[in-house]
């Protein structure tokens, strides 16, 4: 064969591959209002940076007519590119091959491109839409997502891993985004779940269908699998885009810094309006950490999940900071197991990661009831705790109003080692709130009192003078400065300046024992 003839086939073979299951299969993706994979992988990556791997690689398996079933690539799309100018690994299922089945070859070029993300400390974004295991290979394609959820685990931490869901993801499959830092799916067009409706019929006599079992919508806000949720595979791809600028490439490298666009000093005094004098009335923290955050711009994480706790990601003067804060407009900014979970996981990210803290406290305690102490809120609780004390990353707090009991030292408090400790005037710092301790503490005071309900009123406006102020805990070095609340913004930027060459460290040891 002629040199030119062979290039002639390799270009024959290269659009035969890129065919993937060919056009009728494409059509029928397209007609479900789904992308192929390399469209996916196209639309995530900057323009012209793909670099594809192992393109014509073939599944060895013979069983059940597979020998005649051989598509080059297999089911998946592997390889590198840039996101903003920065090294990514990506692989993307491809559902018109075998529906996107996971045969022995294709989990071997997913672990290729696990292993190069994390030799190479670039981030690695996974693109889910199969059927599972490739069942005609049996105990070959369970061997595959073995291999793959132990590169899970051998990047986690060391560089973030990013699960896009895009169809199906059923059965063991679904571990593997499990293990992955944050989970992204499509509204209408993605599901994840253990065992899908038709089993769970025949099982337990449960009807519910694949959407509402495991849609975007269901675990975004119901099971909080999932971290983010869009409508279509486009808006989902710039979502992940919008997330890898916040981090770093591996844990070895600070976060990405911005040229900031927002003025260091700016003051905002509307602030000193959000905190109600009622010490009762909700209002939406997130109206401060919109002010205080460059161009007022935050990226919340798990939006509809345990809204009581807001996590997300912001920049300061250019710096990325993770925040965590109380919301007092959902069960009053009450610890759930839920919000310490969402929490938790949070903030032991930022700490993989070098982000910085920045956490803003209004919280009256843990949520009181059977519901919650029957779940185990002691120990999903413990786990806000643990990972606060754990992080090493700067760590700065803002008391805005309620700060009460165990809730108080969870939040990122000075007994954690909270790095600088701010609080609002109106801040109450307290082992709980007047009615309920004067209700015990002068409880036979206030019954044998001639006027019961004035004399309660009374001892409820002296414990309110004495401790609901934050004045109690700065005079013990608790809290650092007593802050004018429309300097949150220049306050929190030169405390994160202060911190920037901050070193610390756990004590060695194999691997802690974070309760479970
Ligand atoms: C082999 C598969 C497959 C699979 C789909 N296909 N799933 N081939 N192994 N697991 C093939 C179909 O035969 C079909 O091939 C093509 O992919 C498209 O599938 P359709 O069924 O036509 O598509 P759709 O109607 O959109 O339904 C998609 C689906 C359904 C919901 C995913 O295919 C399905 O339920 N598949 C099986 C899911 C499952 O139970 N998987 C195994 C789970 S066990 P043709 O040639 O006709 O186009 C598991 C264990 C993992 O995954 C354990 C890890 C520890």
């Amino acid at each position: 064969m002629a040199n030119e003839d062979k290039i002639q086939a390799l270009i024959e073979k290269n659009a035969e591959a890129e065919l993937g299951g060919g056009q009728d299969r494409i059509d029928t993706q397209h007609k479900k209002g789904k992308w192929t994979a390399r469209e996916r992988i196209y639309g995530l990556l900057d323009k012209d940076s793909f670099e594809e791997i192992d393109k014509f690689v073939l599944h060895q398996a013979t069983d059940f007519g597979l020998d005649k079933k051989r598509f080059p690539g297999d089911g998946v799309v592997t390889g590198y590119g840039r996101i903003n100018g920065r090294l990514v690994y990506v692989f993307a299922q491809d559902f018109t091959i075998l529906g996107g089945s996971l045969s022995l070859a294709v989990s071997d070029k997913i672990c290729k491109v696990m292993d190069l993300a994390r030799k190479n400390g670039a981030p690695l974004i996974g693109i889910n839409d199969s059927g599972g295991a490739r069942i005609q290979e049996g105990v070959s394609s369970l061997a595959g997502y073995g291999n793959i959820f132990m590169r899970n685990v051998l990047s986690s931490g060391v560089i973030p891993q990013i699960s896009v869901i895009m169809g199906p993801c059923a059965g063991g499959a679904v571990y593997s985004p499990a293990l992955t830092d944050f989970i992204f799916m499509v509204e209408n067009t993605s599901f994840m779940f253990i065992t899908g409706p038709q089993v769970i019929k025949t099982v337990t006599h449960e009807e519910v269908t694949a959407e509402k079992l495991g849609g975007a919508l269901t675990h975004n806000t119901t099971s909080g699998v999932a971290h983010f949720a869009g409508k279509d595979d486009q808006e989902v791809l710039d979502m992940v885009r919008g997330l890898l600028s916040f981090l770093p490439q591996n844990c070895r490298e600070n976060p990405p810094a911005v040229e900031p666009a927002d003025d260091p000093t700016r003051i905002d005094m509307g602030l000193r309006e959000i905190v109600p004098d009622n010490p009762r009335q909700p209002y939406d923290m997130r109206k401060i950490i919109h002010s205080v955050m460059d161009n007022h711009y935050f990226f919340e994480v798990q939006l509809r999940y345990a809204p009581n706790i807001i996590i997300g990601f912001a920049r300061l003067n250019g710096m990325t900071v993770g925040v965590v804060a109380n919301q007092p407009s959902f069960f009053a900014g009450c610890l759930d197991i839920n919000a310490s979970i969402k929490g938790a996981r949070f903030v032991r990210f930022c700490d993989c990661f070098n982000i910085p803290l920045v956490t803003f406290c209004d919280v009256p305690g843990f949520l009181p009831g059977t519901t919650q102490e029957f779940g185990g809120i002691i120990k999903h609780g413990a786990k806000l705790i643990y990972a606060y004390c754990e992080a090493v990353v700067p760590k700065i707090t803002v008391v805005t109003r309620k700060a009460y009991g165990g809730a108080y030292i969870v939040m990122s408090s000075k007994h954690l080692w909270g790095d600088i400790n701010y609080a609002y005037p109106s801040a109450e710092i307290a082992v709980m709130g007047p009615e309920g301790a004067v209700n015990i503490v002068f409880k036979k005071e206030i019954s044998g009192a001639e006027d019961p309900a004035q004399r309660e009123a009374e001892m409820i406006e002296e414990y309110r003078r004495t401790f609901a102020s934050p004045y109690r805990a700065a005079e013990r070095g608790f809290i650092d400065e007593i802050i004018l609340p429309e300097q949150t913004r220049p306050k929190l930027i030169r405390a994160l300046e202060s911190l920037k060459n901050k070193k610390d460290s756990m004590p060695p040891k194999k691997h802690d024992n974070l309760p479970l």
